[in-house]
């Protein structure tokens, strides 16, 4: 029904209502009390926003069904045709402390969030499940550009030519920017690891301190299994014209590793070459098998 073709914004392919309304995002002026949390597209965001709204919320279940997540912490830069409203239009409405999701590369990131200091977190996933988990998306949600087959798909990620742009330019700028500002910078397999930890390391980022039974509370209504129950953070708010969860569900697997149920070794091969290359000006310590 959509399927919208991407235009490039200073270099970064974005769906097309992204680029054309450009001007507004860039323009937008955050509060210094806004929470960003930034990541490439199927990182683990959703996962991260429910946990941050439940800590600010001192682990209060009913905050984390008050609504849909899309409209607890609007997407900054989403522009969706009406009646979907657009993440500024939401932020307008809405008191501070807020939370704002976006994919934006670190350069297209409004620069008021840097000088206002604001608190930002930023989750990378390990390239080859962020890989199968955007093909995944991209085949339910009718607002992206078909995926088309996966041998094709593999190139697509590689090349940076998927919506939001290089996976690699995004998890390293990030990296590289994340000291000077002060951007809390999470691994989507270390918080599968020991979400305990995670969780009490985004609590401290926040100047939060909660006690250990809040914590604990906060750590079970974040699990995959609760959310993948939980329709105000399932995505099966949005409409099956948009997200089409019978081709996939939103909350699909939450795991670490499924990249080898879909690469061949030869993919495998090409891929780990052309990351080593792309990768070899940093040295972010992604784990691919835990
Ligand atoms: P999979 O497709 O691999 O299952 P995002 O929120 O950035 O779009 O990322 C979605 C990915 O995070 C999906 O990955 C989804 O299942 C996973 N995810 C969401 N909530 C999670 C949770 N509580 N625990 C683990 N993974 C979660």
């Amino acid at each position: 029904l959509y399927r919208f073709p991407l235009i490039k914004v200073r270099g970064i392919p974005l769906m097309c209502h992204i680029a054309d309304n450009w001007d507004s995002i860039w323009a937008f002026c955050p509060d210094p009390s806004d929470i960003l949390i930034a990541t490439y597209p199927k990182a683990g965001t959703t996962w991260v926003q429910e946990i941050v709204d439940l800590l600010l919320h001192n682990g209060d279940a009913e905050v984390a069904r008050r609504a849909p997540t899309l409209e607890r912490n609007p997407f900054l830069e989403m522009y969706s045709p009406p009646p979907i409203p657009s993440g500024l239009s939401l932020l307008k409405r809405m008191e501070p402390p807020r939370v704002i999701k976006t994919h934006l590369a670190f350069q297209l990131v409004p620069e008021g969030f840097w000088e206002k200091k604001c608190k930002a977190i930023y989750v990378a996933r390990n390239a080859k499940d962020n890989l199968v988990s955007y093909y995944h998306f991209d085949q339910m949600n009718q607002t992206q550009p078909e995926p088309g087959p996966w041998e094709g798909y593999i190139h697509k990620f590689m090349n940076g030519e998927l919506s939001w742009g290089s996976w690699y330019d995004h998890v390293k700028e990030y990296w590289k920017e994340r000291e000077k500002r002060n951007i809390l910078y999470l691994f989507y397999e270390d918080m599968k690891e020991d979400p305990r930890r995670e969780v009490e390391r985004i609590m401290r980022y926040l100047d939060l301190s909660l006690n250990d039974d809040v914590i604990s509370r906060i750590v079970e209504l974040t699990s995959f299994n609760t959310m993948k129950d939980n329709p105000m953070a399932n995505y099966s708010c949005i409409p099956k014209v948009v997200f089409d969860q019978s081709i996939s569900p939103f909350m699909r697997k939450g795991v670490v590793g499924d990249w080898t149920n879909y690469f061949s070794p030869e993919q495998n091969e090409l891929f780990d070459e052309d990351y080593k290359q792309q990768m070899e000006d940093v040295n972010i310590p992604f784990r691919t098998n835990i």
